[in-house]
């Protein structure tokens, strides 16, 4: 099973992903393993075009979508790939879906294009995407509080806000596989909401 998590930063994301992958590799003691990884970076040597891609320097969103999409090719080929061929639970923050909501509506790529791309690269669609839906300006207080941001982080909240009406077109639009969760709930019921989609799907 290959799950994603996705939302706007400061959503909360990797504290939720952590909790995920706790909780299913004690339910799921009999499947082949859970394993946690991210975008951009999670493959060996990935820190260098998450680097490249999140420090000052781009001015083209062309290349800021090729560096992203040149750190899924490998990630999905050297983890992704191979984890789900030997059947185990793999949980992914971010993904194609952060690629459409930040690089389109955020930058104003056309969406289709994006996804013609997707297809030419051949990336695996995720079974099921968590979405954590927070407000711009909620998720840019948490942010602020927790020091120095990156390139995307400090675009404010306008920007925030339009990749957020991404993530909502997109929820809309793939109502099968994208499942809202309310950010603004505390840690516990998050994860609890979490939990109980990731369990329900995975025993249907
Ligand atoms: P992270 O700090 O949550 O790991 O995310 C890194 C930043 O990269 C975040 O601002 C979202 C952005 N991003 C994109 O713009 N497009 C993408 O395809 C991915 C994977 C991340």
């Amino acid at each position: 099973m290959f799950l994603t998590l996705e939302g706007i930063d400061g959503c909360g994301k990797t504290t939720q992903a952590h909790l995920l992958v706790e909780r299913l590799r004690e339910t799921e003691k009999s499947c082949g393993g859970v394993v946690w990884t991210k975008e951009p970076g999670g493959w060996p040597g990935g820190e260098k075009i998450r680097d490249l891609v999140l420090r000052d320097g781009l001015e083209h969103p062309l290349s800021e979508l090729f560096l992203f999409l040149a750190d899924r090719c490998e990630h999905v080929l050297q983890v992704i790939a191979p984890a789900l061929k030997e059947g185990k639970i793999v949980i992914c923050e971010r993904y194609t879906d952060s690629t459409l909501a930040y690089q389109s509506w955020g930058r104003g790529l056309p969406l289709e294009k994006i996804e013609e791309l997707f297809r030419w690269c051949g990336f695996p669609s995720p079974d099921k995407t968590i979405w954590i839906d927070l407000p711009a300006p909620a998720a840019y207080h948490r942010m602020a509080g927790r020091g120095r941001m990156d390139r995307l982080e400090e675009e404010g909240t306008v920007f925030l806000e339009k990749v957020r009406s991404g993530f909502s077109f997109l929820a809309e639009r793939d109502r099968g596989r994208i499942v809202r969760i309310d950010g603004e709930k505390d840690i516990s019921g998050i994860s609890a909401e979490i939990l109980d989609t990731v369990l329900a799907f995975l025993h249907q």
